[in-house]
């Protein structure tokens, strides 16, 4: 029997509730599960929660609540997600409960007891973002963070080092004897190519906040929080025989963004404690969820509430529907967009035309499962078709690839719609009823059998459908393998009950109200801040912005989201039939003046502004003001209308110099 499967996501942090971005990550993993459920194997599904470090100690701080009571609120919301999405995972940790601190700390004295710890002074730069330490290389002009575009704070404190560059050779020796260990391939060679270039040792505890593990004998320290969260993967399995069954991991499965943390501190942490012919069987990194083409992500308010989004599209089968284009639509392990179009479209010709549709024009010849003669070569090109469907769609989950499963499934579905215009049941029914029972009895077979390929993606969908063909539920079946490259045998006479069509036609009004709900917000900020489209494959961790608080105010991190410049105006004239507004070309310390359209016209004549400085927002979307037309900023001023006030710095000041 085949060793248990243990599939776990990344632990979220907890500055933000699950949004459709987040729950790709766990859609995936539930659907790999599911998956390697039905093959017959032991399944063991880990999700949870990243709950410490500076970045969560501060969003505590601007919220005005204990990190532990914004833990276990926002923990409990994703723990109540999940199930809502179709989700089962087996377990899931905190890192702020008492078995993970404890296991954590358990595999800090095991490498510590390998020598490969040591007290320093660390002092450098930390992206709290990320949190992550950077080198100025890493790091944009200026000192910004590559990801979130905030700027690294200097940091300098006595810390424990890990012994990282002990592990150089080993972590490359062992890439070399485990090609798959990170996947896709291309992102492994990103991997190499970072190890190769040289490991330093890594600071791996703080001592200037206190939202963290203890360091075991000298709680002056707090564990590093990438040390902390990377650990639960063994922390949860507590019990040990969990441990002995579990470990390793098969999969972790993680987005692109932290990478590096997984497929190279985290195998090192291993080998030092001991582990090293146990590691990771895996390490497959996806891509970004895009919408409107820039990462799903909270600080560009550019999110979908994915349980929201579910419901909206079905009452009952929502959450497949979503499942369903998630894992076909956005190619697993590249980036995708997410667009309510292409759901629209994939539930009237993929679920509706295609599935439904098969299951439409069999059930009016079906009342009982029928026993049935020798076939034609109709018949023998159709089991073909399912044949290499059904083992194509195994080899494509086997190597993590729902896209080309759902292809490889989708592609029996086109040629059983063959097979029933060819067959044409409806002429059978009158010439030929042995002849009939041959073709239903087929497309009875088939649609079992695709039942259980979609179960993993859509386990509502696949249970309906086998309802309504008779077929026995899915549960109660874990021990066996129900994948045959057959489709699964009818026991003639069995009753079947039918019911109502499972993707009835979408309203074309309320398709459209769906797709301009659900398609992004042209005003919502185009500049990523957090690395929307960073392109470092292995880049730090995944972007998060602090939280707004819940009284209205904004967080400091906010405000400094805002580039506000001192701006000098060279030029200023009246806008033709707008009586309110000027057009300026103002100086804002770039390579070209830009130009802004303000409704000042009523307090300043152009000329009065000439030479003027001004204080300009410059990171606001462009905006058009009527034919070509378009305004790049905004000027602050005080009141309005006559009395309308200029904001202007009070001595000397450069255009382009920083406001804030
Ligand atoms: N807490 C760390 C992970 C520690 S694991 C030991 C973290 N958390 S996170 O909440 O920022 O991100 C969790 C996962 O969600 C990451 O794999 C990240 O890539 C993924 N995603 C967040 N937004 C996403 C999209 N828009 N698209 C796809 N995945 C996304 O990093």
């Amino acid at each position: 029997m085949a060793a248990p499967f243990y599939v776990t996501t990344p632990i979220y942090y907890i500055n933000d509730v699950p949004h459709l971005g987040s729950a790709y990550t766990t859609i995936a993993a539930d659907v790999l599960c599911r998956y390697h459920r039905l093959r017959g194997q032991e399944c063991h599904f880990l999700t949870g929660t990243d709950e410490h470090g500076l970045k969560i100690q501060r969003v505590a701080a601007e919220r005005g609540v204990a990190p532990q009571a914004l833990a276990d609120d926002v923990a409990a919301t994703f723990k109540a997600t999940w199930p809502q999405l179709g989700c089962a995972p087996d377990d899931f940790i905190r890192t702020s409960e008492t078995r993970h601190k404890h296991g954590a700390q358990a595999l800090w004295q095991q490498i510590e007891a390998a020598g490969d710890l040591y007290l320093g002074h660390y002092q450098g730069l930390y992206c709290v973002g990320c949190e992550a330490y950077y080198t100025e290389k890493e790091l944009l002009p200026g000192g910004f963070c590559p990801l979130h575009k905030t700027k690294a704070e200097q940091v300098r404190e006595e810390s424990y080092f890990f012994r990282l560059s002990k592990y150089q050779n080993k972590l490359l020796e062992f890439y070399e004897k485990h090609p798959q260990f990170v996947q896709p391939t291309g992102r492994f060679n990103e991997v190499k190519r970072f190890v190769e270039g040289g490991l330093e040792d890594l600071s791996v505890s703080r001592t200037t906040f206190r939202w963290g593990v203890p360091v075991p004998g000298n709680d002056r320290h707090i564990m590093y929080v990438w040390f902390d969260a990377l650990s639960n993967y063994m922390t949860a399995l507590q019990a040990p025989v969990d441990r002995k069954r579990f470990w390793p991991a098969s999969l972790h499965l993680v987005g692109k963004d932290i990478l590096r943390f997984h497929a190279v501190y985290w195998p090192a942490f291993l080998m030092s404690a001991g582990y090293g012919d146990a590691l990771p069987a895996q390490i497959f990194a996806h891509g970004f969820l895009t919408f409107g083409g820039q990462k799903m992500s909270k600080s560009l308010r550019n999110t979908i509430g994915p349980v929201e989004l579910a419901k909206a599209v079905h009452p009952t089968l929502g959450v497949d529907v979503v499942r369903y284009c998630l894992m076909r639509s956005i190619s697993f392990g590249h980036d995708g967009d997410f667009s309510m179009t292409d759901v629209v479209n994939r539930y009237t010709t993929d679920l509706g035309n295609a599935l439904g549709n098969l299951l439409n024009r069999t059930l009016p010849f079906a009342d009982v499962a029928p026993a049935y003669g020798p076939g034609t070569d109709l018949e023998t090109e159709l089991l073909l078709a399912y044949r290499q469907g059904a083992m194509g769609a195994a080899a494509a989950f086997d190597h993590h690839n729902p896209t080309r499963a759902l292809e490889q499934v989708w592609s029996i579905l086109a040629a059983a719609n063959h097979y029933v215009d060819r067959a044409a049941p409806w002429v059978a029914k009158k010439e030929s009823p042995p002849r009939l029972d041959v073709i239903v009895g087929h497309l009875l077979r088939i649609l079992e059998g695709v039942s259980l390929m979609i179960a993993p993606v859509m386990p509502a969908v696949a249970a309906s459908l086998r309802a309504q063909l008779g077929a026995p539920g899915l549960e109660g079946h874990v021990d066996r393998d129900q994948w045959p490259a057959e489709p699964p045998a009818l026991h003639p006479g069995r009753k079947i009950p039918k019911g109502a069509p499972l993707f009835p036609r979408l309203d074309p009004e309320v398709a459209k109200q769906l797709i301009e709900r659900f398609s992004p917000d042209p005003s919502a900020p185009t500049t990523p801040d957090d690395g929307a489209t960073a392109s470092t494959p292995i880049a730090p961790a995944a972007p998060a912005s602090a939280g707004t608080p819940a009284d209205g105010n904004v967080t400091f991190e906010d405000f400094s989201k805002l580039e506000l410049r001192v701006g000098k105006v060279l030029s200023a004239m009246r806008v033709p039939a707008k009586d309110r507004l000027l057009q300026l070309s103002v100086d804002v310390g770039g390579p070209e003046p830009r130009t802004i359209i303000s409704g000042i016209a009523e307090a300043y004549a152009p000329e009065a502004l000439l030479q003027k400085l001004v204080l300009v927002l410059c990171n606001l979307p462009p905006r058009k003001f009527g034919k070509g037309l378009v305004s790049s900023g905004m000027l602050l001023a005080a009141g309005e209308g006559p009395t309308l006030s200029l904001l202007t710095p009070d001595r000397d000041a450069k255009p382009g110099d920083r406001v804030g």
